[in-house]
């Protein structure tokens, strides 16, 4: 599949990274290049992670330097597709669903050796600052087209190629109901670190110290952008993919140029991308069951750690009425007058 990818005639859908990653590419590190950069930056803990206050945002420090290196040395293709997101607001069911429509033709999506039945939706699609942070672009550049990257960098510390030049990329953003994501955070957070207190993460995300936040502020950044350049940046919200699948995987079609066709309409193409991406789908398969591995960016996390209960509303088995009305008020008042709000 490497070579195929990278010499010959280019596939017009994107191929799984793991099989383009085909472990050849040598890394060599960014880190040291700006390693007097990050040192000079303020910094706090927070949980297992040393953040650094990076243009307005508390990063994990070893994001920095693949940052800065994206920032500089990233250039986009004409269909390139950047899939964007807080994390734990939907990210992996973005990349599923996004890599299901793209791939389509190649892969019918109820197609029994479907890459996305083989394969965690973070080994399909790569996280493009850790590929920068490895100094491995060439493995980038191996990717056919479009090619499908993701991220949690906030909108406005995407490289200037993306957001601004005249480059035709297209972002997509997915958010959450900042409750939810808190309860899915901290999950996710305690299969490091078993202690973790709710309470601590709660409050992390309330003083805007949580990594990559400020949340309200990640959130408006592509809200922003959305509302500026319809074109180029879709948002989405969770609880609206989860209301009707369906009328998410249309809009993504759409918007990646790619709408389905009322053969592919007829015959159910948007229903079985449904159902390959659907939570209990993807959450029995064996690669992302206990012991199936890691994956992507988290390398220390298991897989089955990106599927929990999939829900909307969690937030009420774990946060008392008052801390919920206090979450809720900060994210309101941050939101004001910018049209964006969560129910
Ligand atoms: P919960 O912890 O609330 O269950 P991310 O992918 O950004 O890390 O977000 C993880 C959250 O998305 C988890 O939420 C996870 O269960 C949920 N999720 C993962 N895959 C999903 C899918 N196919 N459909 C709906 N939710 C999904």
């Amino acid at each position: 599949m490497a070579s195929t990818a990278a010499n010959t005639a280019v596939p017009s859908c994107p191929v799984p990274f793991k099989d383009v990653d085909d472990g050849t590419v040598p890394e060599h590190t960014p880190k040291d290049e700006f390693g007097d950069l990050v040192a000079a930056l303020p910094r706090r803990h927070q949980s297992i992670l040393e953040l650094r206050l990076f243009h307005g945002f508390w990063l994990p420090e070893h994001w920095i330097p693949g940052t800065i290196a994206f920032q500089r040395r990233f250039s986009p293709r004409r269909d390139d597709v950047v899939l964007a997101s807080y994390p734990k607001c939907g990210t992996t069911w973005l990349k599923a669903l996004a890599f299901a429509v793209a791939a389509r033709g190649a892969h019918p999506p109820a197609a029994g050796d479907h890459p996305l039945r083989r394969l965690n939706p973070h080994d399909c699609i790569p996280f493009i600052d850790e590929i920068f942070a490895g100094g491995e672009e060439a493995k980038l550049h191996a990717l056919p087209s479009p090619r499908l990257m993701n991220t949690h960098l906030p909108y406005t510390l995407l490289p200037d190629s993306v957001v601004t030049g005249g480059s035709s990329c297209r972002v997509v953003y997915v958010c959450r109901d900042p409750k939810d994501m808190v309860v899915s955070l901290w999950h996710f957070l305690r299969r490091a670190e078993p202690e973790l207190s709710f309470a601590e993460t709660f409050e992390s995300v309330c003083d805007g110290t949580v990594a990559v936040g400020p949340v309200w502020d990640h959130v408006l950044s592509y809200w922003r952008a959305s509302v500026a350049c319809p074109d180029r940046v879709l948002f989405l919200k969770y609880e609206d993919l989860l209301l009707d699948t369906g009328a998410g995987v249309r809009r993504l079609a759409e918007f990646m140029g790619m709408p389905f066709s009322a053969a592919e309409e007829a015959a159910g193409d948007v229903e079985a991308v449904v159902e390959l991406c659907s939570f209990d789908k993807m959450k029995g398969l064996e690669v992302n069951k206990p012991g199936g591995g890691t994956a992507g960016r988290y390398k220390a996390m298991p897989r089955d750690a990106f599927f929990r209960k999939g829900v909307a509303g969690d937030w009420a088995n774990h946060m008392t009425p008052e801390m919920a009305a206090r979450l809720d008020g900060v994210v309101r008042e941050k939101l004001e007058g910018t049209g964006l709000a969560f129910a």
